[in-house]
């Protein structure tokens, strides 16, 4: 079982950004967290970032034929990205959706997700813990 995960723009800046919404932990501390959990369950896991939403597509695309599950917090452009949302279509890679924060309670424009008609699942607001039950749910675990 090969698992890629795909965090957004921004999410590099965990840890400095708005921690009362997302915490003081570090991006390399959820990769690290990620990591741990994927040796656990004796899965091989590949973590990308990216700020741009053509290489987030790109890395979907590549995902094709390389990946059984995807993971993905697509960040801002869950609220406006039809080319995230296509991508995921194109290669019909089981998808589950995250974010670390509960994008329902926030401002409305958040509230829509263009992604998620491509998920199997979306957890949200479960902090960098629904990373980990992402990948356990792709598992059947
Ligand atoms: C986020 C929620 C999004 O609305 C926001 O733009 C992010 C992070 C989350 O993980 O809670 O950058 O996806």
């Amino acid at each position: 079982m090969k698992i890629l995960v795909i965090n957004g723009p921004n999410l590099n800046m965990l840890g400095i950004r708005e921690p009362d919404i997302y915490g003081k932990s570090t991006y390399s501390d959820l990769c690290e967290m990620i990591y741990t959990h994927a040796k656990q369950k004796g899965i091989e896991i590949e973590i990308y970032q990216s700020n741009h939403e053509g290489d987030l597509v790109t890395a979907i695309q590549n995902a094709y034929n390389v990946f059984d599950g995807i993971v993905i917090n697509p960040a801002a452009y869950t609220h406006t990205s039809v080319a995230l949302l296509d991508a995921m279509k194109a290669v019909g890679i089981r998808t589950v959706e995250v974010h670390i924060s509960d994008v329902s309670k926030r401002e409305d424009f958040r509230r829509i997700s263009y992604v998620r008609a491509a998920c199997e699942k979306t957890i949200s607001g479960h902090g960098f813990t629904g990373y980990l039950e992402a990948i356990d749910y792709l598992l059947g675990d």
